[in-house]
């Protein structure tokens, strides 16, 4: 669908170059004689008075084709894949979090989290050198990002806290921030009035500077007790309207990019590997990270679950992402390979919460390394969600990679794999802005299938799917909002998540990331994610791109 703007355009393109055909035809006797006396003195105007001629009937032939392609029904057409493919009562939103939409970074009482140190202490390790200082200034614009919402027709909107916003020392002991808990509740009574249902994500990666200086974050057990005091703040003073809770956003990146590749905040891992780290140890570090966080969700589930459910009846889950993984080819070893991919990325999270185990292939890579579950934490685990929140970006080809064995130990190392993003020379897909996405929507269909399978059946959010461009200043804005590459990718995938449900795949909702352009961690402000446009340097804030028009034509009730 070119959408009605670009029809509009279409018509009148070709309805002006009709007037200036008649208009010339009327004068052509004329401009015969005029062209006759031309031809002798003066050759070359009487070509261009021909060609003046002509060049209206040629642009009225290609106004009319671009009509007729204009109106042929493509496939993104809203008329045939829309709101009703889906169950009745599925929910659409969109995803974002504190530190990529908030700014009002030293504004309200608010405390610093580690990514505050991080982009101001290494700006080098911003691709643009910039910070979420301003963002995208949702602390002072949530009411156009309740009203977008509402315009687009979407049902839910999910964001996360910022801890440090409500304990600007990390712990309840240094006080609950008041100005904190006013934001919140403008931002959560908007989007109520709005019609727009609050997701709530309680930690995106924004660990409070004040517990990272104290114990190390999440490198220290401590966390969980502080974890667990913030989220009892939170249910306490906001429970009342948000009916879902999510407790961590994606442990895993959390785990790697913080503290194996250490391209995200803290940006720790191992010397050796040469990633340009601030110290730190990839082969054990990133363990213990990824079980603190376990047991800080299992400890927040369990609170909410015994003190607060019963009587504010919301539900409670976790976001995990995981790409697919792809064996490189039919051999036993990459079948082998892919297996264990899934289990490094995605199993890592999602057996403790089902088995109250790691995988088994884990125990026997990692060996002592991988820290363990006491009886009790291991109970605590077991179940530890209503819903399974799942982010799907990206699939991966996947290669036995046997070399990695010797040498020393990292969690980049210790599932003997290689990750690839094409076969023969040939991508996995179209490579977005990203560098880590390659578009490949079948991937959504078969992950969720796999998660019917080997998880026994859990009722499932995407909370989060979406697609880059490049932050590319050479644009005008009109050629900015022209994103049809988003359009194909949330297309295509929503076309394969409602395959998967028709196949039993118990699918509840489905969150495209983002709103509105954001700041994209480690990538600065060199990518859009956003169906709205938004330019840190011009201050063109909120414009839909097309996008957003899309959307809102398939969300029609
Ligand atoms: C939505 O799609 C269905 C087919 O799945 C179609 O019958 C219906 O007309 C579409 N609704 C709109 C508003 O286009
Ligand atoms: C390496 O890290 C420093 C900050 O510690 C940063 O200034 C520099 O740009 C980084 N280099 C690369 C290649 O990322
Ligand atoms: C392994 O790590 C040590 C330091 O822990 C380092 O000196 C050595 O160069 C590393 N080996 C390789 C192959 O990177």
């Amino acid at each position: 669908m070119e959408t009605l703007e670009c029809l509009i355009f279409h018509i009148i393109f070709f309805l002006f170059h009709l007037i200036l055909f008649l208009y010339l035809k009327r004068t052509y006797k004329e401009r015969e004689r005029y062209r006759a006396s031309y031809q002798e003195t003066n050759p070359a105007m009487a070509i261009q008075i021909n060609s003046l001629f002509t060049l209206p009937i040629l642009l009225c032939l290609v106004s009319i084709i671009s009509i007729v392609a204009a109106v042929q029904p493509s496939h993104f057409d809203t008329s045939s894949l829309n709101r009703s493919s889906f169950p009745s009562g599925f929910t659409f939103g969109t995803a974002s979090s504190a530190y990529q939409y908030e700014g009002a970074a030293n504004e309200g009482g608010r405390g610093p989290s580690i990514w505050d140190t991080y982009t101001h202490r290494y700006p080098g390790k911003i691709k643009d050198g910039s910070n979420g200082d301003v963002a995208v200034d949702s602390y002072h614009r949530y009411k156009a990002d309740a009203y977008i919402s509402k315009a687009m027709n979407l049902d839910a909107y999910r964001f996360s806290i910022s801890w440090s916003r409500i304990l600007p020392n990390g712990k309840l002991s240094g006080g609950v921030n008041k100005e904190g808990i006013a934001y919140y509740n403008n931002l959560i009574n908007e989007l109520l009035a709005n019609g727009v249902e609050p997701f709530v994500t309680l930690f995106h990666w924004d660990t409070p500077q004040a517990l990272e200086d104290e114990y190390g974050g999440f490198f220290s057990p401590h966390i969980v007790n502080d974890f667990r005091d913030y989220a009892e703040v939170c249910f306490k003073e906001f429970g009342d309207r948000v009916k879902h809770w999510i407790t961590l956003n994606e442990p895993w990146t959390y785990s790697t990019g913080g503290y194996a590749s250490g391209y995200l905040a803290p940006g720790r891992c191992s010397d050796w590997q040469q990633l340009n780290c601030t110290g730190g140890d990839s082969a054990t570090e990133p363990y213990l990270v990824a079980h603190h966080q376990l047991l800080a969700h299992a400890a927040a589930v369990h609170l909410y679950k015994t003190k607060y459910q019963v009587s504010q009846k919301g539900k409670i889950g976790i976001s995990l992402v995981s790409s697919w993984m792809i064996p490189y080819s039919s051999a036993r070893h990459h079948q082998n390979a892919a297996i264990r991919a899934l289990d490094f990325m995605f199993g890592w999270f999602m057996d403790p919460i089902t088995s109250g185990t790691y995988p088994h292939s884990m125990k026997v890579l990692v060996g002592n390394r991988l820290p363990k579950f006491s009886k009790e934490e291991s109970e605590m685990l077991k179940g530890s969600f209503d819903f399974l929140g799942l982010n799907y970006y990206t699939s991966n080809y996947v290669a036995y990679a046997p070399q990695l064995r010797s040498g020393n130990k990292s969690y980049l190392k210790d599932p003997l794999i290689n990750l690839l993003t094409e076969r023969n020379g040939i991508p996995i897909g179209p490579k977005a802005a990203s560098d880590w996405l390659y578009v490949y929507p079948r991937g959504i269909w078969d992950l969720l299938l796999y998660t019917k399978k080997k998880y026994n059946d859990p009722l499932i959010y995407i909370t989060e799917n979406g697609v880059s461009e490049a932050n590319d200043a050479k644009l005008s804005l009109h050629e900015a909002l022209a994103d049809n590459m988003r359009i194909d990718y949330h297309y295509h995938h929503l076309s394969f998540l409602s395959k998967a449900i028709e196949d039993g795949v118990r699918v509840k909702g489905y969150f495209a990331r983002s709103l509105v352009d954001n700041f994209e961690w480690n990538a600065g402000y060199t990518v859009r994610f956003g169906f709205n446009y938004f330019d840190h340097k011009t201050g063109v804030n909120r414009v839909p791109k097309h996008s957003a028009i899309w959307f809102m034509s398939f969300l029609k009730r």
